[in-house]
């Protein structure tokens, strides 16, 4: 599968790419022009395909994507292509998963609550975009383990037919503008991505070539780019916190690397720190453990200017694991960094130690934290780094 992607994970243990592309398209375009599109959107990454009988597009997608396996840019399993089915489908091995469209919270409560029912729906395809968010559907979708997949999500392609052509464009909202400003990026981009930050699964049709390449690069977070990488680079234990308020980010990047295959859960070693928020509390709303009686390891600050000498003593006194942040000498966020204090991979005596070994300066640091039976944790948004820091 390709890396590119953001998986979300569906209630019978599949999982469905964050962005699919949608195939409808107006009567008057030529079907041709959907075999085309649909092989841009292969080769430029997209794997999930929305389609539908009532399109009438379906060979055109199908013969779109056995060429693209045909001529090896996709394996059939990479790709998850939608359309609407039921449950003797999913019998006869012929449906992985099922899924709703435009059901609201009555009509999927019936289905949920219906006397016999199988397999429960995995999603509800709705129209769902800035102008119409679905916050209420999809608090309920999430209660029930239900994805909720977006249509529209970029305004709808404004077909006569269904659209109040004096209606306003949603991908020239101001406020969108601002944000695709602020932001550098399209609005096209801010929508969709809106939608996969709120855990809504995005569809975006277009049939222009430079639309679809674009769409597949809905920003992924920086943390989510880092962490896939780190994992690909054999990184097993990842450190996070609910007060990094990246959780959710370093979460969607695990769970793609298990969908594609690169690590399994279980060979995960994930470390978090709860908030507050998060502590069971006493009738009185009084916190009833606090962070010292949930640790189960102790994460310090620790480096060659702080080596804690005395408390890993004393840690390993008491079969106690220190684990070391800030062992390369920290970010340096101003909020909290002196910032004329020495930086510390710029250290002389560091820099000699480097030559002498061939090593850069900051796995000489991460090294000195291992060979004394610390375990160390290394921060980097970069490639380069990430893949250098393994080699410890
Ligand atoms: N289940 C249902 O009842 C249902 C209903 C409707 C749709 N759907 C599915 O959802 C899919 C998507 O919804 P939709 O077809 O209504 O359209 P959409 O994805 O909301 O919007 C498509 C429009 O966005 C424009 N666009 C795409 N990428 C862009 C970019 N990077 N920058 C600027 N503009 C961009 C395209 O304009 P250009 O003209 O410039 O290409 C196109 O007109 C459908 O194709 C279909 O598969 C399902």
């Amino acid at each position: 599968m390709n890396s590119k992607h953001q998986y979300v994970e569906l209630s019978d243990g599949h999982f469905i790419p964050a962005l699919g592309f949608g195939t409808y398209k107006p009567e008057e375009i030529p079907n041709s022009k959907t075999i085309e599109a649909t092989k841009i959107a292969i080769e430029a990454g997209i794997h999930h395909i929305d389609c539908a009988y009532f399109y009438q597009v379906e060979e055109e997608v199908g013969l779109a994507i056995r060429s693209k396996i045909a001529d090896g840019t996709v394996k059939r399993e990479d790709i998850f292509y939608t359309t609407k089915a039921i449950e003797k489908c999913k019998d006869a091995g012929l449906a992985k998963s099922i899924g709703m469209s435009n059901f609201n919270c009555r009509q999927l409560e019936m289905i949920l609550n219906k006397p016999g029912l199988r397999y429960k729906p995995v999603c509800n395809q709705v129209e769902c975009h800035v102008y119409h968010n679905q916050k209420k559907l999809l608090d309920f979708c999430k209660s029930k383990d239900i994805v909720l997949v977006a249509y529209g999500a970029l305004g709808t392609q404004r077909i006569k037919k269904w659209v109040d052509q004096s209606s306003p464009v949603l991908l020239d909202d101001p406020v969108l503008g601002d944000l695709a400003k602020k932001h550098k990026r399209s609005p096209a981009l801010i929508t969709l991505r809106y939608q996969l930050q709120r855990g809504v699964v995005a569809l975006a049709q277009s049939l222009k070539e430079n639309e679809i390449k674009e769409n597949i690069q809905v920003p992924n977070s920086k943390t989510t780019e880092a962490t896939k990488i780190a994992i690909e680079a054999g990184f097993r234990h990842i450190d996070s916190a609910y007060f990094y308020q990246v959780e959710e980010e370093v979460g969607l990047a695990i769970r793609s690397k298990i969908a594609d295959g690169t690590v399994k859960r279980e060979d995960i070693f994930y470390t978090s720190k709860p908030g507050e928020e998060l502590f069971p509390k006493d009738e009185n709303g009084k916190i009833i453990y606090d962070s010292v009686d949930l640790c189960a390891v102790w994460e310090v600050e620790c480096h060659i200017y702080l080596n804690q000498r005395k408390l890993l003593d004393f840690c390993k006194s008491k079969d106690i694991v220190l684990v070391a942040y800030s062992a390369l000498g920290t970010q340096r966020d101003k909020q909290w960094v002196d910032q004329s204090s020495p930086v510390l991979l710029d250290d002389p005596v560091l820099g000699a130690l480097a030559k002498k070994h061939k090593r850069s300066p900051a796995l000489i640091a991460l090294r000195y934290q291992l060979q004394r039976g610390v375990v160390v944790l290394a921060q980097s948004f970069k490639e380069s780094e990430i893949k250098e820091n393994i080699q410890v």
